[in-house]
């Protein structure tokens, strides 16, 4: 069976990952199976960038095809952030859904995205990167206790409910995740069509 890595340690993204990619033939670890793994510092300054590093690093150390996504959330009327420093911009959860909002406040356009690139990597090397995003807004309020992350105050497009107060199943649908792994999952099937075709 295939041994492919996620590189992360995030057990909702393990969860999310493995909701997602549907494929037996596959089977998916984490960094939480490779406790050893060392630290790496995600010292890029894009989302690609990032992916890349962790990817990379990942490949290297597991001996095995690895993918790794960055990804964060970024507000239009703040420039973008809080961006690649989602999870740097306060020290816990609310922290930061507390620290948004207040950066919100008497600002009119409450427009954010989520955004996503995965990065295939093996070898150390680059494969391929993918990148899903998600529109949406900014809630007034957290509402919600499903997710992580900004998820109770994200309200994606189309919907009244935030990400927090939508299943997994309806998240994992939409997400800038979800959006992302489909095209890296229909790469990799056509990378493997083109080796059986030999
Ligand atoms: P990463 O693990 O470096 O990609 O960190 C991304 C950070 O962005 C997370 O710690 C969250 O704060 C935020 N983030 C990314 N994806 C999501 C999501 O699906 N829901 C809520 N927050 C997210």
């Amino acid at each position: 069976m295939a041994n492919v890595v996620i590189a992360t340690s995030n057990a909702h993204k393990v969860e999310e990952y493995k909701a997602l990619m549907a494929d037996d033939s596959i089977e998916l670890q984490s960094l939480l199976d490779y406790p050893g793994f060392p630290d790496v510092e995600e010292n890029g300054t894009t989302f690609t960038e990032n992916a890349s590093i962790k990817a990379i690093a990942a490949s290297k150390y597991c001996d095995a095809p690895a993918f790794a996504d960055d990804s964060g959330l970024e507000v239009f009327a703040l420039n973008g952030e809080p961006g690649i420093y989602s999870a740097r911009y306060a020290p816990t959860d609310p922290e930061r859904i507390a620290k948004l909002l207040k950066n919100l406040e008497g600002k009119e356009d409450r427009s954010a995205r989520f955004v996503c690139v995965i990065a295939i990597a093996f070898n150390g090397e680059i494969i391929e990167t993918f990148e899903g995003e998600i529109r949406g807004t900014i809630g007034f309020e957290p509402k919600g206790s499903n997710g992580f992350g900004y998820d109770p105050v994200f309200i994606p497009e189309g919907e009244t409910r935030t990400f927090a107060e939508l299943s997994s199943e309806e998240k994992n649908r939409i997400s800038h995740r979800a959006n992302a792994f489909r095209k890296a999952a229909e790469f990799v099937e056509e990378q493997l069509a083109a080796l059986n075709a030999f």
